[in-house]
């Protein structure tokens, strides 16, 4: 189904995230025939370019990152007369009217600032200034969202100087992608599996990002943010709360918020003794963290496991398990609920341990298994065997089983004005009060991350931080 008409402006539209995500995205919806025809995206940047050459920019941009997937001669050309540009900047007036005149006064509006949260505040003055925040304005904004609970505050407040809540969309992309949505369905569209989530039978549970790759050329950045900041506040932090919350009343953006919210006050404070850091170290093809970053006495983290409690009453004594790393013996994410051993065997000593896990892979491979205990077949006794239930998302959906990138459902979610998929601003305040005292409490101990190789599945001592507790982490494969 087409969104209605809409302006969308991209502050900051010849970087990185726009030539890489936001724009191809668009285009796949443009494809999908989700875009009206009187749709207009205006890029809006400091470079000195006009119309067409913004056109060509983004046209490159295609070819640069959408692979096979590169729109054809004709269907870009449709695209491409969607696209307008201004040179504007948001410390000085200069462009600001000439984006007035191109902005309609009955269509939705959006801003999309792709641009550093330094240019936050100048931006929506200058939008102010110019009359351009009708009741009905959207604007989008990018992780990071501070670097800790006062900047986050301060980013809030510029914020609500000039837009209510109802109009600012906080990104974070793991909830505009498929299979995170997937685990509300599984949870609260099953029967099945509800009544035995919580602590009585859940024993623990694994959430695991690992990612193959370094960290690029984001070195400064990565180097104050690390594994905590860049990956656990946000993206971990939504898939623990979405995994963890109560039922939401309905689906609606402040019923499913308020119950994330919820998770994150109930959160305990993390000891130094469940926390374990890492640093990739170099490979035979690979630089090492410190060579990546730049900076030889880094002490920021490229990988962080942590047990974190929730004291509420369904999940009080079940540990959650998190970890996440960078150059990692493979890319995959998933969540593993490991359930409790049967109450009792009635065959005696042979059941094995803790055998029915329900593991949700994220990505990529994206699907479900859960293993179940049967017998083995043959006439020597009841010798039984676990196996596994087995279900790719692609196989059981068939043709349908196109995954859509994460941006592509959340910024036709802005247009649409639904707030469901994105971090409301007493979230993201929450999900820093939890994590600074984490950051303090390493810093405290003053303990170096521990080195790990590239392609390994993370430091020793993360092993340790499950056989202390008599159990382990699951592969990454
Ligand atoms: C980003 C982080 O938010 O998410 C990156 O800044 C990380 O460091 C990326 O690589 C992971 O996203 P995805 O979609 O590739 O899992």
């Amino acid at each position: 189904i087409p969104v209605d008409a809409f302006d969308l402006v991209i502050f900051g539209a010849t970087g990185d995230l726009a030539r890489r995500k936001i724009l191809p995205a668009l285009f796949r919806r443009f494809a999908e025939g989700q875009m009206p025809p009187e749709a207009r995206v205006i890029g809006a940047a400091r470079s000195d370019l006009d119309r067409a050459g913004f056109q060509a920019m983004v046209s490159e941009a295609f070819d640069e990152f959408m692979g096979d997937t590169a729109p054809d001669a004709k269907s870009r050309a449709s695209f491409i007369e969607m696209l307008d540009y201004v040179t504007v900047d948001a410390a000085s007036d200069q462009g600001w009217s000439d984006l007035t005149t191109k902005i309609r006064p009955d269509v939705v509006r959006a801003f999309y600032f792709s641009v550093g949260p330094s240019l936050f505040g100048a931006l929506a003055a200058q939008l102010g200034k110019f009359s351009l925040i009708s009741p009905d304005t959207r604007i989008v904004v990018e992780k990071p969202f501070g670097n800790d609970l006062a900047s986050a505050r301060a980013l809030n407040q510029t914020l609500a100087a000039h837009f209510n809540e109802q109009q600012i969309y906080r990104i974070d992309h793991y909830l505009g992608k498929e299979t995170v949505q997937n685990l509300m369905a599984v949870r609260f569209a099953n029967v099945l599996f509800e009544p035995l989530w919580n602590a009585r039978f859940v024993d623990h549970v694994q959430i695991t990002v690992a990612e193959s790759v370094g960290i690029g050329g984001r070195g400064d950045y990565y180097n104050r943010a690390g594994a905590m900041r860049d990956m656990v506040q946000n993206h971990m932090m939504q898939l623990l709360c979405l995994i963890a919350m109560e039922p939401p009343y309905c689906f609606e953006p402040d019923a499913v918020r308020d119950e994330k919210l919820k998770v994150i006050n109930a959160l305990d404070p993390v000891l130094a003794r469940d926390i374990v850091r890492g640093q990739y170290q170099a490979g035979a093809e690979s630089a090492s963290f410190h060579e990546d970053i730049g900076a030889p006495d880094s002490q920021t983290e490229s990988y962080i496991a942590l047990k974190v409690g929730i004291s509420n009453w369904r999940w009080k004594g079940t540990p959650f398990y998190l970890r996440t790393g960078k150059r990692l013996r493979a890319r995959a994410s998933e969540i593993a609920v490991t359930f409790r051993d049967p109450p009792h065997s009635i065959f005696g000593e042979t059941v094995p341990w803790r055998t029915n896990v329900l593991v949700i892979r994220l990505q990529p491979d994206e699907g479900m298994t859960l293993r179940v205990m049967i017998k083995e077949p043959g006439p020597g006794g009841m010798r039984l065997k676990d196996v596994a239930l087995d279900m790719s998302f692609a196989e059981a959906l068939g043709e349908d089983a196109h995954i859509p990138d994460a941006y592509e459902r959340l910024i036709m979610d802005v247009i649409r004005g639904n707030q469901t998929l994105f971090m409301r601003g007493d979230e993201v305040e929450a999900a820093w009060a939890w994590t600074d005292p984490i950051i303090a409490e390493w810093q405290k101990t003053a303990e170096s991350p521990e080195p790990y190789d590239p392609g390994s599945s993370g430091p020793e001592n993360a092993l340790m931080l499950m056989h202390r507790d008599d159990r382990r982490w699951r592969e990454i494969r």
